[in-house]
């Protein structure tokens, strides 16, 4: 996040002697992306956080493809994902390229037993049904219905959720996720049409420092494999830190619709973006106000990428069979548009409640055995007229 943010107590100069009342040093940790480019954080440890027990097993968890190369539109009905207990055995891939993998999930218990981090990719967590906490080494942020949750590589995390009934719509990126960059100004500020501002943006704000030894149980993504390690002392354990690379929330319900008299394109929708996807919002607004508007949109062949909706609550004007917790692919290399009937439909119509996350990404998405098991098999003849079924 390219915002500068404290938390707990630093010393005032980095890389200098920073000492406990009983006159040992704290660790520092310098947490760095994109080599020594991008945005890092100093962190301040109880103990060295580079003290591994052991390392025990090793096991792929990565996606299995049904489909490699696909030009069928598809919807898969995201709510049938099953529910399972623990956090990662929950988390489904449905869609995925070398860039990134879109994941469902319905996890019904914290995480207790172990710590969780991801060395592949940034994820990006929104929050469908359900509410608690993310718990990081950097501090902890709270999270409910409607919220991003940004989480950089490699942080350490636990989820804690308040109830077992949760659904969450992941983005795992191997590119690193930032907010637009034609909303910031040369300094990083967030700029006046900018549909969201820093005052929306939510930063840990709870740090939790254990200075404890024992054996803490991690599993770490790296290379599509999970890899147990033990830690000898508790991950959590940082006592302060400061820098821009830190897990933050952002929920889509703060985000501020830009509306036109005539259709607005996807773009003004946009909430993230990397240089493989971008990632969209679409909230209640008010529609076009031309006297002769069509609030629907336009037929549109996205031809350099696939576009994939997760919709998430209201009433979708530009389909007539979608529920909350679907998806739609619709692929890059033909047209898409709105249902049929659906374009009469939306003339006249003031505003829309409509909420639906939108992932656009630049390469081919390959389909998934998972995705496979929820998908409509019929759901690219739904644009055919009556005269052609
Ligand atoms: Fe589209």
């Amino acid at each position: 996040m390219p915002f500068y943010h404290t938390l707990g107590k630093i010393p005032p100069k980095r890389h200098t002697q920073f000492r406990k009342e009983d006159g040992s040093l704290y660790a520092e940790q310098l947490f760095g992306t994109s080599g020594f480019d991008g945005m890092y954080s100093n962190s301040y440890h109880e103990q060295r956080p580079t003290q591994v027990k052991e390392i025990k097993k090793q096991y792929n968890v990565a996606p299995k493809i049904a489909k490699k190369n696909n030009i069928q539109s598809y919807r898969f009905k995201g709510f049938q994902v099953a529910p399972e207990k623990d956090y990662l055995d929950s988390r489904k891939a449905v869609l995925t390229n070398s860039d990134c993998t879109i994941i469902l999930a319905a996890p019904q218990e914290s995480q207790e037993k172990y710590f969780y981090k991801n060395t592949d990719a940034d994820e990006l967590i929104f929050v469908h049904k359900g509410s608690g906490k993310l718990r990081t080494h950097l501090g902890n942020l709270d999270f409910k219905y409607g919220d991003y949750l940004v989480i950089p590589r490699g942080m350490i995390y636990k989820m804690q959720f308040d109830t077992e009934d949760n659904r969450l719509f992941i983005v795992e990126s191997r590119r690193p996720i930032y907010t637009p960059k034609r909303y910031r100004n040369w300094f990083g500020q967030l700029l006046e049409h900018s549909p969201f501002c820093e005052r929306d943006i939510r930063k840990p704000y709870e740090l939790e420092t254990n200075n404890e030894n024992g054996e803490f149980l991690m599993k770490i993504k790296k290379a599509d494999e999970i890899i147990e390690m033990v830690y000898a002392s508790h991950p959590f354990d940082v006592v302060g830190y400061d820098g821009y690379n830190y897990p933050y929330a952002f929920s889509i319900h703060d985000f501020e619709p830009i509306t036109g008299r005539i259709h607005q394109p996807p773009p003004v929708h946009q909430t993230f973006e990397t240089d493989a996807f971008v990632v969209c919002s679409f909230v209640p607004r008010l529609y076009d106000y031309h006297p002769k508007s069509i609030p629907a949109p336009y037929n549109h062949s996205n031809i350099d990428s696939d576009e994939v909706l997760y919709y998430v609550d209201g009433d979708f004007m530009s389909r007539n069979d979608v529920d909350a917790g679907h998806i739609s692919l619709h692929p890059a290399g033909i047209p898409h548009g709105p249902h049929p009937g659906s374009v009469e439909r939306s003339i006249g119509k003031v505003k829309t409640d409509e909420l639906a996350v939108m992932v656009d990404t630049f390469k081919p998405l390959m389909v998934t055995e998972e995705a496979l098991k929820i998908a409509d098999e019929t759901y690219y003849q739904s644009w055919l007229d009556e005269n052609h079924k």
